[in-house]
């Protein structure tokens, strides 16, 4: 039957997720799926119902496409889905509740605090590198592709940095930053049936792996098989877990930052409509184990359920 690729949306991520569905629906049509283009933020979900849509693969990002709130509005229609359900999405998206999960279970995730607009006095802003040290990483939780984060040295930096994450949440979530490279590692399947694919470390050769050197540039490197084979291992069992605990389904991709000082390895975060874009690495992870991108998002397709 006739397949929507959503996309679009109205999140801060729409730009992204532009790429991402252009992407997926011309690798979709390449194959034979009679995929057609549906941009939520432009018409009402009712006219998947009406124009009969079968099965819907969502490569929205962001609030309104990866937090819960479409994979409801889906299940009202009966049209299923790709990836995580409603419960895993609303989680994932919320980056203060992920960690708090993970915590709790003991799965290690760098020390953070979470202080509403309220909270977030001159005096306790002062008082936060007490605790978590500096430099500070202050995100807004419910932004993805590091819209809004900050990596701040000292005060007037952590003011800067308040700013700018309360124009996109009024909790701020405050993270120890840890010193070593950038790792992502994906998820295809779910439960029991979940694999990790390869980790991937990245090296952002000017500054962070920000918006602009995840999307922009050209010159971030991606490695393969640079981490010790039993770290490896360690790695894509931790993120399995951690997979598992949000009850995630479909695919995922968790990011996180290895510590260079010994090796440990500190979740950061999970991705329940990771980016498919030419530069994202859910497609890198998968070709390297032999997937290539049409098939990918065949995949995908094929386990799209309410
Ligand atoms: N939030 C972006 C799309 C990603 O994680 O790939
Ligand atoms: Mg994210």
């Amino acid at each position: 039957g006739k397949v929507a690729v959503l996309f679009g949306g109205h999140s801060a991520e729409r730009p992204v997720s532009l790429m991402s569905g252009t992407g997926v629906l011309a690798a979709l049509q390449s194959i034979g799926v009679d995929a057609h283009a549906f941009d939520p933020a432009e018409r009402p979900l009712q006219a998947l119902k009406d124009e009969g849509f079968a099965r819907a693969f969502i490569a929205l990002h962001g609030r309104g496409g990866e937090d819960g709130t479409i994979q409801g509005a889906l299940e009202w229609l009966g049209i299923p889905y790709t990836g995580s359900g409603v419960t895993a999405s609303g989680v994932a998206m919320d980056k203060t509740m992920t960690k708090r999960i993970w915590a709790n279970e003991g799965l290690a995730t760098p020390q953070y605090l979470a202080l509403s607009r309220a909270e977030l006095t001159r005096e306790r802003i002062r008082q936060i590198p007490d605790t978590l040290g500096l430099p500070v990483v202050v995100k807004p939780p419910h932004e993805g592709s590091s819209i809004g984060i900050t990596k701040a040295a000292g005060y007037s930096d952590m003011r800067a940095a308040v700013e700018l994450a309360l124009g996109f949440d009024d909790e701020l979530l405050f993270e120890q930053c840890i010193e070593g490279p950038e790792l992502t590692c994906a998820v295809l399947g779910e439960g029991d049936g979940a694999v990790a694919l390869p980790v991937i470390e990245i090296r952002a050769v000017a500054g962070n792996y920000d918006f602009a050197n995840k999307y922009e540039t050209d010159t971030t490197q991606y490695l393969f098989g640079s981490l010790p084979p039993a770290l490896e291992t360690e790695i894509r069992q931790l993120v399995l877990r951690a997979y598992r605990l949000l009850g995630c389904r479909g695919w995922g991709r968790a990011d996180l930052m290895l510590r260079k000082s010994d090796m440990t390895p500190f979740l950061l975060e999970m991705n329940t409509s990771p980016g498919m874009t030419s530069h994202s690495l859910v497609p890198k992870a998968a070709q390297a184990v032999g997937i290539d991108y049409p098939h990918l998002c065949l995949w995908l397709l094929s386990q799209a359920r309410l």
